[in-house]
């Protein structure tokens, strides 16, 4: 790299390392895993909120699985199919977020003690098939609204987090429009009221 000096007026670019210091940073890091003394973010704290994402995704499992498979009454096989693929698309958000938690340097809690406590959504029942619907719904816009916020909290100290959670927030949008959608065509009624 040049060392010019640089003009006052030259346009601001973001400042890049140049490749002998990344490769010395790299070799001398080499012990701390993935993470390094270069994460933007608070290790500690990023690893308690994915354990919480965690929670949630395998709540929305549980929650999703059992509707899967108690639902009934007319015209229930469509829904019963939709709640399958639902529980397993959060199968892979638990998945990759439990991946992510491995590579920070956490131990991914699949402890079943507090999980429903962690979870920022609930496991609910729901008593037929609109309830089921209706609580899947709630889960989901839950899950939107805590995922929206997560990616603007890790931002640009943790791009490879929000990337990840930005991919999940597309499929859990989709989920919440799945279910508005099975609503309006079960129950023939306006969606839920915020
Ligand atoms: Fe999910
Ligand atoms: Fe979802």
């Amino acid at each position: 790299m040049s060392n010019a000096p640089i003009s006052k007026d030259a346009p601001k670019k973001p400042f890049l390392t140049d490749v002998k210091t990344l490769r010395q940073r790299a070799r001398q890091n080499m012990s701390d895993g993935l993470i390094t003394k270069t994460y933007g973010g608070d290790v500690d704290k990023a690893i308690e909120i994915l354990q919480s994402v965690l929670a949630t995704e395998i709540v929305c499992v549980l929650r999703y699985t059992m509707h899967a498979v108690t639902a009934t009454g007319i015209s229930s096989e469509g829904v019963k199919a939709e709640f399958a693929d639902h529980a397993r698309e959060e199968q892979a958000h638990a998945m990759s977020v439990a991946e992510r938690i491995d590579q920070l340097g956490g131990k991914p809690n699949f402890n079943p003690e507090g999980m429903a406590t962690r979870s920022a959504s609930q496991y609910a029942e729901g008593e037929n098939l609109i309830d089921m619907i209706k609580e899947n719904l709630i889960a989901e816009r839950i899950a939107v609204d805590h995922y929206r916020e997560l990616i603007r909290y890790f931002g640009d100290d943790d791009p490879a987090t929000r990337v990840m959670l930005e991919g999940i927030l597309v499929v859990e949008e989709e989920h919440a429009t799945d279910m508005h959608d099975l609503l309006i065509a079960h129950e023939g009624t306006p969606p839920l009221k915020d």
